[in-house]
């Protein structure tokens, strides 16, 4: 997908009140996952939903370039025969995905070939040792450029073996996984606190065997298949991006909106607890299970939010979702702190600084912590231009401020909301929102 063909600007006005229900496109998580286990499945795999967006599009194309023979039947329709990957000709290119490049980096330590992996110069700039250590207790030979992409992975031959992880990551606990699939013996995982689980579900679902520790459900030992089993699942909705829309029909008076065919895997959803306890009038429907994961509908209907103190799992459990909530907590009533999130320095960009200068832009008062931030509500943004940073979540919670200040916002550098969610702008103009792609 070329930057071009995607709108780099966002002209927001106030007023528009978010009424009906909206689907929202596929979970990121589980397309990178999907792209990449299809690949290295033992068969084909077909896959429904599939997000075609930056970052996923980014990994789609890397398996491409290793041998993977992608069968599209139209953009979110894949057939992924799967099999032996091969050299690729070129370094890898992830552009702006970490899930990819962190995920793609354990399963490249595994190949019989070497490989390079690389991104955009944001990505350059996003830590890796965080996998290059585990992957090197493991057997692999793989170097970092001062810690950051490109990574160099030379062909090696892995050993079973355990690793306790010193940060609660996804991304980490994935990497060391996906690794230990080519591992010659068992290897286990221990994180510090729960982390989205959707590598250990779909990898179960692809017949692997993962046992859970009995006493302690984050030490978990994989045991190296003969080979997988391939995939047939539909991706359910992203909800990460459905919260860009809840948090926005909690804002923008007399709207009630209901998301649907959201995953409800409860390690993603820590945000409905924090607006539950925010005074938030939302509900939520449980409907099936698909790919092992929970899907329903959420209705939210606008609200007077409170303040609210986060800290702990609740954090991990929302880790993307930092960057709507300090909208959310700029108009909720008394004082809302958030602890433990360090980790939000190290995401496509710093989310503590950037959200909080931006928002500064619009009249905000935040103070930023070195692991969190407080915010005292209720505050009344005024309308500005505000810049997206290449940072999709940054683009779009900026345009949700835009849609609850006085005056118009213009975002730009919006580009990048199609790194997760392309056709943002279209779903909240067709929701009720006064938004002019520009
Ligand atoms: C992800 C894990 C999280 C999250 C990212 C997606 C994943 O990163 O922020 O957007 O798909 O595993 P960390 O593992 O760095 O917390």
């Amino acid at each position: 997908m070329k930057r071009d063909d995607r709108h780099s600007q966002l002209l927001v006005s106030p007023g528009g009140k978010l009424l009906g229900s909206t689907t929202i496109p596929g979970d990121k998580s589980l397309s990178h996952r999907a792209a990449m286990l299809g690949a290295i499945a033992a068969g084909s795999s077909h896959i429904r939903n599939w997000l075609a967006a930056g970052d996923t599009e980014a990994t789609l194309g890397a398996m491409r370039d290793l041998g993977a023979k992608i069968e599209r039947h139209d953009a979110h329709t894949l057939t992924i025969h799967g099999g032996e990957l091969r050299e690729a000709d070129q370094p890898l290119d992830l552009k702006n995905a970490g899930t990819g490049i962190r995920l793609l980096a354990g399963i490249m330590a595994g190949q019989p070939f070497p490989s390079v992996l690389d991104g955009s110069e944001q990505l350059r700039r996003r830590p890796m040792k965080r996998i290059t250590r585990p992957l090197q207790a493991l057997g692999a030979e793989i170097e970092s450029t001062d810690g950051c992409c490109p990574l160099r992975i030379q062909r090696s031959n892995l050993q079973g073996a355990t690793y306790e992880m010193p940060v609660a990551s996804a991304q980490v606990k994935s990497a060391v996984l996906l690794a230990a699939l080519f591992a010659d013996g068992p290897t286990t995982v221990i994180q510090p606190g729960p982390t989205r689980d959707h590598t250990e579900r779909m990898l179960r679902s692809m017949g692997v065997r993962i046992d859970f520790d009995e006493e302690n459900p984050d030490k978990m030992t994989l045991h190296p298949p003969e080979k997988l089993e391939p995939l047939d699942l539909t991706i359910p909705g992203d909800f990460s991006s459905a919260a860009f829309l809840l948090v926005a029909g909690l804002l923008t008076p007399d709207s009630d909106l209901t998301v649907t065919g959201v995953n409800l895997n409860p390690t993603r959803t820590g945000l409905l607890d924090v607006l539950e306890a925010m005074d938030a009038d939302i509900r939520t429907t449980y409907r099936s299970i698909q790919a092992g994961e929970a899907i329903g509908d959420i209705q939210v209907r606008t609200s007077r939010l409170k303040g609210v103190e986060i800290g702990g799992e609740t954090v991990v459990r929302m880790i993307d979702e930092f960057p709507i909530l300090m909208v959310a907590a700029l108009r909720a009533e008394g004082e809302t702190i958030v602890r433990d999130a360090r980790e939000l320095r190290v995401k496509e960009t710093d989310r503590i600084a950037v959200m909080a200068g931006e928002l500064r832009k619009m009249g905000a008062e935040i103070e930023e912590r070195e692991d969190g931030f407080r915010i005292l509500g209720v505050q009344q943004l005024s309308g500005a231009d505000v810049d997206g940073h290449d940072d999709h979540r940054i683009a779009m919670s900026m345009t949700i401020a835009g849609t609850v200040a006085s005056g118009e916002t213009l975002v730009t550098d919006a580009a990048c909301v199609a790194d997760s969610f392309p056709g943002f702008a279209k779903t909240l103009i067709d929701c009720g929102a006064h938004i002019e792609p520009a």
